[in-house]
């Protein structure tokens, strides 16, 4: 049925305190409407028609609330991460008022997935209504700056909301509570450490774990029961202090507006419609209006939550011509005990119905309430809090997801749906039948479901979840499982059994017929042993399916069976200790969940030294200087700059195919779209289709052949994003497959493709040394790629002047010249003609240098040739497509040693995958192999690397640039070693370590001693011994669970060769009223450049902070500016300042000693007086870096960052789970500028290691597709991911060097420590294996994620699944 254009109602809600009307037509249609097409009648007999009225243009029913309040109200403090619920940037806080109850509900949600016609009655408040700078900053937005919880800022606003709309629930939350209101929010930053910081200035009980386990605080009592750092060593103050906060004060809150209030009591309730161009949207307010509607429009789906709708539409397509969406409708919020149960309303969210279970199992009997336990269990870590808020059960309970959380329980729970229809009610059960859609089984299309009931548990029947997913909080479940069984009271045989699993196939799926056969058996081993067997033939996964993994699940499906089963024997032992015999002791880990008490942390760092000026803020720990400003969402990012007039957008289309020929492109349906300007294509750059920065020129776009999936073809300009999107999908592109398709490293090997020529470097006699040695071992590892996951995507604008040609490009970039560069030459004109701005980046990590080059300059094209602004925003799912990442690695190494864990000779080759274009992949591959020694000495060392060529898109920096691959060959290699040897790791670490003054393969000095202490110190801050006993004696009395420890050292060498390439420069300006504006040639990107550069000048012109001002960077103010990364930012360009600031204050000098009791203003008006500039540019020329490939030596790093980290875990053998029980890192930072910023970047840099050997895993199809494209498939880690406790440690060790008041730049090392939770699990592994008997050698690949974890406990359960022959299936990814 086609959608009425014609009639729609007001749409009335508030924001921030303000109404919102959006007018339908001039007359409020606040009655029911009569819609052609829909027919639907309204109560009161009113009939509105009216023609041709265009008023979707305010109410589009396609419109979500995100793109509202960011384009059409302008509050850009609510940001876009995903678009599709997966990582809190867009967290508002929703407000209704229940006229029944007379309760106001506030929650948090994605303003992503709201359509803005639901929101009729509601207030929305988002960060800008929470406070902000011009009028008062609240609270939550004070402490999360002040307790440096933000770093690029841009999940800030999202993390403010999520905060606040708890605090607006509960003012005084426990810690429990905050952590459980983060699950939903993300960041790439700061690894959570300080936001749960400043969550916790909120809780009643500050300062420890909060853990009330056995009664006992951390405070008193260390993990294990060990004690915590040694004695005399105190922990620093924190970072922040406490006492100048502002006190939470709930009457400062806004109020609910009373104008919605009392519409919600007295105003008649009428069914609205809101018209759009493809959609209508109906929203009835009573049953029998809804059950109307849903007779006029069978097909139309009930929208609640759209947290399932929502996504499809957005993502697979999907138009729905006609949406219902009840309002307030009581019967769908009913709770009510029945005689044999629960029944709860289908409206009713996810969020409220765990809030009911927790009361009901409160109230109820043990034995009553097993499957609400069971079904609070997977609440608790089902999606985010957003997403609870937002989703309802109904809309759950028929979306039926494969991998839904709740259906499996309430499948096997004997639930029964109670339907509705214009027909009248009918009850059908929640049976497998139901869940695979069978038409029998099914809703019938005008049926709609009211509420669901749940049976109470009985005295012998048993209900349990399951669930493993890649991460344990807001991650969709790999495998879920629901099981029950009902035993006989006398003689204990299963009377009934049902057991259905998700993420096992295309819906949830239950094991009925084995549970059939089980009948009647009594509950002991025997039958687990026939359980798993039959469950394995009933449930089968081939080995093609979707989603992959699947040995691990077929594991999981009988693992999970497995505890169940020992579940059930120990409460039937508690409930009849005679009959039932008792599960042995080292079984009982298999129940218990992963350790995970709640986080506390420890920080130490150096106090300033006392003779310090007060004033002089080095050193000091000084909030990020935009800090509050990303609080309170004021902090402007690319996007968030207001349309520029006439302004068009932009969206890539991008190849479908890996390797193939275009045969054809067809671009006039496109064109012929609405909206549309033009299309821009190779044809169109001719002559300028290609740049070369660096060694080889880059393509811009495909013209005959393209070479990877995601490689731009063409670029749709139109009138508007949605314009640009939807014609992007109308060019037809025909392709003629090529052959060979390379997608993995041995592929490119087996072929011969590399990029350039092998890089060498090699030192003493390898060969030789190899004659000489005790044992020889030869190993290859592998280590997968990461993605960047800045959490604002590529974002650009790009606007002709009009004017001699000029244009400015707004870029989120870290590096402005080369965007400069590169859109000048596509545009051919001189570098002066364009300007390039960068006020701050949402994240960068190395991820916006090449292909932000790339995308601005075909941006920059089409806007030059249409004389119209151009904005180019990607999608996330675009963003992780197109740009690529950290390039995965093979490295293969043979190995000389002595039987006593000596090093002699290493040969290793790397082999890195650069995808299909050279990008930075030569430079990453040197470095890599620069870096690979790690902290250890090899005296006889060879490394070849190489660059592979495959079709897969283009890899590129990430934070650490080579190292966190070639580091990590380097440990797992000594890791191989040391259980050769029959030595710890840490033992053969510490024996290979550089010691004292030293020299590095390729002949460069180096002083280790910081190195020696650092790994010292953090033996004695971890209690590494005493924790290590600890271990051992755990792991003896469980055997489903196992604890690993692991100390890894760190060498990281900082430096950018050649000396050029490390220059630096920047502009001081001083005005007459004394007031300083600064720039320099560095990006703020979140680690805290401009800060730095502000402490700088304060120390420098011995002014306040207060003084100076930073706006941005710009290739205006200071040209020729070096990239921001390789941790050098700060340094390079604080050099820079300073030298303009010394060049200041030497002219002023005198001026000064004139008139020492003046002001600023005083000695910069008497200097303007006397004609003294008050102007300076500083410089710094670049470190002396150099390096001889062909000698293999030279001196192409200026310093070491040292360091040493030490992590523990705990694994769950049978799920493949791990939780980082503690992280003690100790760190040499030298003299800290600010403490809190290099805290921050060490801590952030640690936990996106963490995520990249652990858990981030991207996942390409045979055909070379990325599968993992957004949040919801491709997880980084969570608030939940973080150690339970975490010290960090800079240690006391000032050393004079030639850097910025001998400082060290951290931005990248940290990330490498990373790598100590990946060898405590291989610790935890080891443990489990040898107690199995297997003492054979284990490799372990990189990232360790619960698949890899499980699958290397081998045990019964990994034995007893089926196995398919490789071949005889293709595989849904491929480990490239
Ligand atoms: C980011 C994200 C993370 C998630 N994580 C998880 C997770 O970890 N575990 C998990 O299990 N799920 C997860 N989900 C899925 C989520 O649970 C479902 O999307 C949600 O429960 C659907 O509820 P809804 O009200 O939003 O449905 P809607 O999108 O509003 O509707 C979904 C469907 O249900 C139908 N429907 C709704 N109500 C009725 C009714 N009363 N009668 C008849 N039909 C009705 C509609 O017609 C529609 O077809 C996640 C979703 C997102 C977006
Ligand atoms: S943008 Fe909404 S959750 Fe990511
Ligand atoms: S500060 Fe959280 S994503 Fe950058």
């Amino acid at each position: 049925m086609a959608a009425s254009r014609d009639v729609a109602a007001q749409l009335l809600f508030y924001v921030n305190g303000r109404k919102r009307n959006q007018f339908a037509c001039p007359g409020l249609m606040l009655a029911q409407a009569y819609q052609r097409g829909c027919h639907i009648f309204s109560q009161l007999g009113l009939l509105f028609f009216l023609p041709e009225k265009v008023v979707e243009k305010n109410v589009d029913p396609e419109t979500m609330l995100l793109p509202y309040l960011r384009k059409n109200l302008r509050f850009t403090g609510t940001k876009d991460g995903c678009g599709g619920g997966g990582c809190g940037a867009c967290t508002v806080m929703l407000s209704r008022y229940n006229p029944i109850t007379k309760k106001i509900r506030h929650y948090p949600a994605n303003a992503c997935l709201i359509p803005i016609c639901s929101l009729y009655g509601a207030a929305v408040t988002t960060v800008e209504g929470v406070g902000s700078t011009s009028t008062r900053i609240h609270p939550v937005q004070e402490r999360i700056a002040k307790c440096h919880g933000t770093q690029c800022g841009f999940c800030t606003p999202g993390m403010v909301m999520s905060i606040y709309a708890l605090l607006r629930n509960h003012p005084e939350p426990s810690l429990a509570q905050c952590i459980d209101a983060l699950s939903g929010n993300l960041c790439r930053c700061n690894g959570y450490r300080p936001i749960i910081d400043a969550c916790k200035t909120f809780c009643k009980n500050t300062g420890c774990c909060q853990c009330q386990e056995n009664a006992v605080c951390c405070l008193d009592q260390e993990i294990n029961g060990l004690p915590g750092p040694e004695e005399g060593r105190k922990a620093h103050p924190k970072l922040f202090s406490e006492e100048e906060f502002l006190p939470l004060d709930a009457s400062q809150e806004l109020i609910f507006p009373p104008e919605l209030m009392i519409i919600a009591e007295k105003e008649p309730q009428r069914t609205r419609v809101y018209g759009g161009e493809r959609m209508t949207w109906i929203s009835p307010v009573t049953l029998k209006e809804l059950l109307e509607a849903k007779v006029k429009n069978p097909q139309a789906p009930i929208v609640m939550g759209n947290t399932s709708v929502g996504p499809e539409v957005k993502f697979k397509g999907i138009v729905h011509p006609v949406i219902i969406s009840p309002d307030r409708i009581e019967e769908l919020s009913v709770v009510k005990h029945t005689h044999n149960g629960l029944t709860l309303g289908a409206g009713l969210s996810l969020a409220e119905v765990k809030d009911i279970l927790a009361d009901v199992i409160q109230k109820l009997p043990e034995e009553k309430t097993r499957i609400y336990r069971a079904l609070l269990k997977h609440l608790g870590t089902l999606a985010g809090s957003q997403i609870r808020n937002m989703a309802s059960l109904g809309g759950h309970i028929v979306s039926r997801h494969l991998d839904s959380d709740l259906n499996p329980l309430l499948a096997v729970g004997n639930c029964t749906l109670n339907l509705l229809s214009k027909g009248g009610e009918r009850q059908i059960p929640l049976t497998e039948q139901f869940l695979q859609k069978c038409p029998k089984a099914d809703l019938r299309p005008e049926e709609i479901l009211v509420s669901v009931n749940i049976p109470y548990s009985r005295k012998w029947e048993f209900v349990s979840a399951f669930r493993q997913a890649q991460r344990q909080q807001n991650a969709l479940a790999i495998v879920n499982s629901g099981m029950r069984v009902f035993l006989g009271e006398r003689d204990g045989l299963v009377r009934e059994l049902s057991i259905s699993y998700g993420g096992v196939g295309p819906t949830t799926v239950c094991a009925t017929h084995s549970c059939q056969q089980l009948l009647g058996r009594p509950w002991n081993e025997e039958m687990l042993d026939a359980a798993c067997r039959l469950i394995l033939r009933e449930v089968c996964i081939p080995g093609s399916a979707p989603g992959g993994k699947v040995e691990y699940r077929r594991t999981l499906i009988i693992s999970f069976l497995f505890k169940f089963y020992l579940e059930v024997s120990q409460i039937l032992k508690r409930m009849d200790p005679v009959l039932y015999p008792s599960i042995a002791d080292t079984d009982k880990s298999a129940v218990e969940e992963c350790h995970s008490p709640l986080p506390w942390s420890m920080l130490q760092y150096q106090s300033v030294d006392p003779r310090q000026l007060p004033q002089d803020p080095v050193g000091h720990p000084i909030m990020h200087l935009s800090g509050i400003k990303h609080a309170t969402g004021e902090a402007i990012y690319c996007d968030d700059m207001p349309a520029v007039d006439q302004e068009l957008f932009l969206t890539f289309v991008t190849s479908s195919r890996a390797h193939a020929k275009i045969m054809c492109m067809d671009l006039s349906a496109a064109l012929s779209m609405p909206g549309v300007v033009d299309i821009v294509t190779a044809e169109d750059l001719h002559g300028v289709n290609s740049f070369c920065f660096w060694t080889e020129a880059e393509k811009l776009l495909a013209r005959d052949e393209v070479l990877c999936v995601g490689q731009l073809v063409c670029a749709v300009i139109a009138e508007s994003k949605v314009h640009a999107q939807q014609a992007a999908k109308r060019v037809k592109i025909v392709y003629q497959d090529l052959e060979p398709l390379i997608l993995t490293i041995e592929e490119a090997i087996q072929h011969n493709s590399f990029f350039e020529s092998e890089r060498k470097l090699e030192c003493g006699n390898v060969d030789e040394a190899f004659k000489m040695v005790d044992q020889i071992l030869e190993g290859e590892v592998h280590m997968g790629g990461q993605e960047h996951f800045y959490m604002e995507t590529q974002s650009m604008l790009v606007v002709p002047k009009g004017e001699d040609q000029e244009v400015d490009v707004y870029v989120s970039t870290q590096f402005p010249k080369y965007v400069q560069a590169i859109v000048a030459s596509t545009l051919k004109v001189p570098a002066h003609k364009v300007m390039c701005h960068v006020r701050r980046v949402g994240g960068a990590f190395g991820g916006k240098v090449m292909k932000t080059g790339i995308l601005a300059a075909i941006t920059a094209f089409a806007a030059n040739k249409l004389g119209r602004a151009v904005r180019c925003v990607l999608e996330r799912g675009e963003d992780m497509l197109i740009t690529g990442g950290r390039h995965p690695y093979l490295g293969k190494y043979r190995v000389g040693f002595m039987t006593d864990g000596r090093i002699v000779a290493l040969d290793v080759e790397h082999y890195s995958n650069g995808g299909a274009s050279l990008d930075k992949s030569v430079f990453v591959i040197e470095a890599g192999i620069l870096k690979l020694d790690n902290a250890y000495k090899f005296p006889n060392l060879r490394c070849r690397g190489r660059v592979c060529k495959t079709n897969l898109p283009s890899n590129t920096a990430l934070r650490g640039f080579g190292f966190p691959q070639t580091g990590f060959i380097t440990e797992a290699c000594i890791t191989e070693v040391a259980a050769k040897c029959g030595l710890s790791p840490e033992k053969v670490r510490m024996i290979n370590m550089y010691k004292g003054l030293d020299q590095t393969p390729y002949n460069q000095q180096i002083d280790a001693r910081n190195l020696s202490q650092c790994w010292r110190e953090c033996m004695a801050l971890s209690s590494y011994s005493a924790r290590k006993a600890a271990v051992e004696k755990f792991n003896a009395k469980n055997s489903w669970k196992k604890r690993g420890l692991a100390v890894v050292p760190l060498k990281y060498p900082v430096g950018v060769g050649p000396v050029a390439a490390c220059q630096a420069a920047a502009l001081v300006h001083i005005y007459q009223d004394g007031s300083v504006l600064v720039t320099h040639g560095g990006v703020e990107m979140g680690q805290g450049v401009h800060t730095k550069m502000i402490q700088v000048v304060s120390r420098e012109l011995r002014m306040p902070m207060s003084n100076v001002h930073l706006r941005g960077t710009s290739t205006e103010t200071v040209p020729n500016t070096s990239v921001s990364g390789g941790s050098l930012a700060a340094d390079i360009n604080g050099l820079a300042v300073q030298n303009a600031c010394q060049t200041l204050w030497k002219r002023l000098e005198p001026i000064i000693s004139k008139n020492p009791r003046g002001t600023w203003k005083d000695w910069a008006r008497a200097a303007f007086g006397e004609s003294i500039s008050l102007s300076a540019t500083g410089y710094f020329r670049g470190y002396e870096l150099n390096m001889d490939w062909e000698k293999g030596t030279g001196h192409p790093f200026e310093y070491f960052v040292y360091g040493a980290a030490c992590s523990e875990v705990e694994i769950d053998c049978l799920t493949g789970d791990h939780k980082n029980i503690r992280t003690d890192i100790v760190m040499d930072a030298g003299c800290s500028i600010n403490p809190a910023l290099d805290i921050g970047q060490i801590e952030g840099a640690f936990i996106q290691g963490m995520g990249l050997y652990t858990l981030e895993e991207l996942n390409y199809s045979p055909q070379g597709v990325l599968r993992t494209r957004g949040p919801n498939r491709y997880k980084i880690p969570a608030v939940g991911d973080i150690p339970t406790a975490l010290h960090i440690s800079l240690l006391p060790s000032p050393e004079n060097s030639n850097t910025l008041y001998s400082s060290k730049g951290l931005g990248e090392s940290g990330l490498f420590l990373g790598c100590s939770v990946f060898f405590a699990i291989h610790d935890a592994l080891r443990a489990a294996r040898q107690e199995r008997g297997q003492f054979g050698p284990l490799k372990l690949h990189s990232p360790l994620t619960p698949e890899k974890i499980r699958m290397a406990c081998e045990d019964r359960f990994t034995n007893m699944i089926p196995k398919d022959e490789p071949g005889s299936y293709i595989p849904w990814n491929v480990p490239v």
